[in-house]
């Protein structure tokens, strides 16, 4: 094999990437991804029977561990997260700090900086035990910061998890539960949940994984890095494209201009307006989760009796994107973001909490990629070069 690091100091090559198109910054086991034929595998097994037939929490398992756990293995690691969904009271008051308007990608990415705070002792990146420990908090404590987001936004008081329940269904509960009236867990959206949770779970090297790799390769804790990946995530190239879909639809519904028209302005790049939620940097086919995402959205809104404008909205643009060679020529699909929003706005979620969303569904990839890289003896700190193209040496003036 070919050592490129010693290959290019040698020569002086630089390679100039933008973006990284070309550029493959580690090896990695966790998953596989082949953009034309559209293909998405977890530690070798397809997405469709992972969504089909397993949980968020096997399937983390799956990703951190390289293995399907054995129900005992998978029954240890769920009582276990139950066991650390508790938040240090003192955290609670780090939420009453922050304005109801603020965006809960910014509340959880901060949290979780905060959270480090409480484990100082137990943060280094090199124990094994403490890695561990703190891949259980994270796993539990998250889906409860981010719920506080949630309850912080609309002023209700937090609740505690109830570990009895499952993960999702303590999730839901959490977020759409009160003080005054129980919640009903309604298993037709638990199942959904879990099974877009799964679908976010990995996705090789893009950025906000890139961005936990890049942390994690200073020696960076955990908290550090993940916090590092959610911001990551919270741009609208990125995770945030599907809050930036729903507010998209909104947009085209509220102006009463036509789809076709709206098509139009995409083409013509006016004012840069992009279709959110279609095209991806490696999948140049149908991106297979947003296949099974678009079927979810059809059976969640038929079990809750619902008809939402902005899915047939969202199947107009699919259909006119689809046939237009704009969109043909560039092999622009629908990606995962795609129909998302209109599952989570039919659970109840608002459009500000579908990043979020995300961000537990790949919080356990985040995980299995910083320890895939921490475990690998050829690590080294991520630390890419430049081509300089500034101001040649001038002196600076007398006075
Ligand atoms: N709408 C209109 N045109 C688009 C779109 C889009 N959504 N995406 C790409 N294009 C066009 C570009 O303008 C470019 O056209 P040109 O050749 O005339 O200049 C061509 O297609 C190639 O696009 P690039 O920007 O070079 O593709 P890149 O791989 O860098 O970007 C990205 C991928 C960022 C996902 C892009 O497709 C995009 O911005 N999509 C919308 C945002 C989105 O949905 N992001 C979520 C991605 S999935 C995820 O992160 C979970």
């Amino acid at each position: 094999s070919i050592d490129i690091s010693t290959l290019t100091r040698k020569t002086g090559l630089t390679a100039l990437d933008y973006g990284f198109v070309n550029t493959a910054a580690t090896a990695s086991k966790v998953t596989y991804i082949d953009g034309d034929e559209g293909i998405l595998r977890y530690r070798g097994y397809p997405i469709e029977q992972l969504a089909e037939n397993s949980t968020f929490l096997e399937v983390a398992w799956l990703l951190i561990y390289g293995e399907l756990p054995s129900a005992d293995e998978l029954a240890a690691f769920d009582e276990r997260i139950r066991r650390h969904t508790l938040l240090h009271e003192d955290l609670k008051h780090f939420f009453s700090a922050l304005p109801h308007t603020a965006h809960p990608m910014a509340v959880i990415s901060s949290a979780l900086s905060a959270l480090s705070t409480y484990y100082e002792n137990g943060s280094s990146s090199n124990d094994p035990e403490q890695v561990e420990l703190t891949t259980i908090r994270l796993l539990a404590k998250l889906p409860v910061i981010a719920a506080y987001a949630h309850k912080k936004s609309l002023g209700q008081a937090f609740l505690y998890p109830d570990n009895r329940l499952g993960f999702v269904d303590n999730f839901l509960r959490l977020n759409f539960g009160t003080m005054a009236e129980p919640y009903e867990s309604n298993p037709v959206l638990t199942r959904a949940l879990d099974r877009l949770l799964i679908l976010h779970e990995d996705h090789e090297q893009n950025a906000s994984t890139s961005t936990v790799r890049l942390v994690g390769s200073t020696k960076a804790n955990l908290y550090a890095s993940v916090s590092a990946g959610i911001n990551a995530l919270s741009g609208p190239l990125h995770g945030g494209a599907n809050e930036a879909v729903l507010q998209m639809l909104a947009q085209i519904r509220d102006s009463g201009e036509s789809v076709q028209r709206f098509v139009e302005r995409v083409k013509n790049k006016e004012d840069g307006v992009k279709l959110m939620g279609f095209g991806h940097r490696v999948y140049k086919n149908y991106d297979p989760r947003a296949k099974l995402v678009k079927d979810s959205a059809d059976e969640v809104l038929k079990d809750l009796g619902i008809s939402d404008p902005m899915l047939d909205l969202a199947k107009e643009l699919e259909q006119i994107a689809l046939e237009d060679d704009y969109f043909k020529e560039r092999r622009l699909y629908p990606n995962v973001d795609f129909y998302t929003g209109v599952i989570y706005k039919a659970m109840g979620f608002p459009t500000r909490m579908f990043t979020v969303l995300f961000a537990i569904g790949r919080l356990p990839g985040w995980i299995a990629h910083w320890r895939e890289m921490n475990a690998d003896p050829q690590t080294k700190i991520g630390r890419p070069q430049q081509l300089y193209t500034g101001s040649a040496v001038r002196d600076f003036p007398r006075r």
